[in-house]
């Protein structure tokens, strides 16, 4: 479903007091200085999806505040979309000071934050995604998570209910004599929920591969994929949910005093994890150079992105992609702004030098970020 943005109105949203911009559905780059609020740009539009956002922020610390202001003011985020042609308003934000829940509204109406999903489909990349090869396996699988998700939205819930689970029955365990039949509930739900979070994220990582080896003829290095907790290879090795849905219960059942013990949890997917390998060079992506990664990331994204453009009934996915131009020689910066137009996304792309985006002149609207004011560029 062609899905683009085509108003934005930030109401003391961060950096921003009022600011509202107008779109014409073709790729964006935002230029500016450094601080001049690109990147909160660009996560105010991260939250037409469901979440925290792309800089996994707390609501609290969105709302627009001189420094050494308690935090906690209410914002607002409001935009017009339109999906196969028919304008929809949508809108977020904090609407009572302190609360601690975002609202969501489309077309005036209070919706729960999930439903965005229905509405728009959004695949990120961010500096902090920079030491994804090199930092903990948690980042990794948050990354993974969000590729799956913008696919299968079902998959937040299933990941939440398994944490909630998780830490219920780190609770139980740890807090001494445990209720063994509430204990058995747990791990039920546990087993339930973590059976989908494996064979969802084995499915993505499927499906990404095959996206990727179509993508031989793109100058950006082709990846192996492979997932390496427990659970998700057993559901790569074709186990079906009910098998691993049983096998779980058990082996958490078994492990009951171990992971009291520990004070953790030492089975389940909670303990997955992404290895990514430059299939050229035959190296782990930790060993590649810095703009090697971002490339390979990049690849990663774009492949997920063309792959949701196909699905004719969902949306189709915005692209946030902050820095990224910078990272990139000449060559991949045209096969990127390439890709975006034919992929026809709405892609929104920031940097600090117009110079980055000389190759988009004329084929992308250009704003100008300076503190809280946007100007369209003519770029013609
Ligand atoms: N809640 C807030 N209220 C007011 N200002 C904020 C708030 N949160 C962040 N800011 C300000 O927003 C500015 C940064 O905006 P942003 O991160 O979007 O910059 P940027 O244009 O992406 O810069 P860079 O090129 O360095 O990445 C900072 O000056 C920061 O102090
Ligand atoms: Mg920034």
């Amino acid at each position: 479903m062609r899905t683009v943005l085509t108003h934005l109105i930030l109401t003391d949203f961060r950096s921003y007091a009022r600011s509202e911009v107008v779109l014409d559905g073709r790729p964006v780059f935002l230029v500016g200085p450094n601080g001049a609020g690109k990147t909160n740009l660009l996560e105010a539009i991260s939250l037409l999806t469901p979440g925290r956002g792309l800089r996994n922020a707390l609501l609290a610390d969105m709302g627009r505040r001189a420094p050494g202001e308690p935090n906690g003011g209410t914002w607002a985020v409001s935009a017009l979309v339109l999906q196969d042609g028919e304008p929809v308003r949508l809108g977020t934000g904090q609407e009572t000071a302190g609360q601690n829940r975002r609202s969501v509204r489309l077309e005036g109406e209070a919706i729960p934050p999930a439903r965005l999903s229905d509405l728009t489909r959004q695949v990120w990349l961010t500096p902090a995604q920079d030491r994804l090869f090199l930092e903990g396996a948690g980042d990794r699988r948050r990354f993974l998570d969000r590729l799956v998700f913008a696919a299968e939205p079902g998959h937040a819930a299933n990941a939440s209910a398994y944490e909630k689970a998780g830490r219920e029955r780190m609770r139980l365990l740890t807090d001494g004599p445990a209720d063994a039949d509430w204990l058995t509930a747990l791990e039920a739900r546990l087993a339930q929920a973590g059976s989908l979070v494996a064979t969802a994220r084995a499915r993505t990582l499927a499906a990404l591969q095959d996206e990727i080896g179509t993508r031989a003829d793109r100058p950006f290095p082709m990846a192996e994929l492979t997932l390496t907790g427990d659970w998700e290879r057993l559901a790569l090795a074709g186990v079906g949910l009910a098998e691993m849905e049983e096998k779980l219960a058990r082996d958490l059942a078994a492990g009951r005093a171990r992971d009291a013990a520990a004070g953790r949890s030492l089975t389940g997917p909670h303990r997955g994890d992404l290895s990514v390998i430059h299939a050229e060079k035959q190296r782990p992506a930790a060993e590649c150079s810095t703009g090697e990664q971002k490339a390979l990331i990049l690849n990663l994204i774009l492949a997920q992105a063309a792959r949701l453009s196909r699905a004719e009934s969902d949306p189709d996915p915005i692209l946030l992609l902050d820095e990224v131009a910078a990272h990139l020689d000449r060559r991949r910066r045209a096969a990127l702004f390439d890709e975006i137009e034919a992929l026809k996304l709405q892609a929104f792309l920031t940097g600090t030098d117009g110079h980055l985006f000389e190759d988009l002149k004329g084929r992308a609207q250009g704003i100008h970020v300076d503190g809280s004011n946007l100007a369209i560029l003519d770029t013609e």
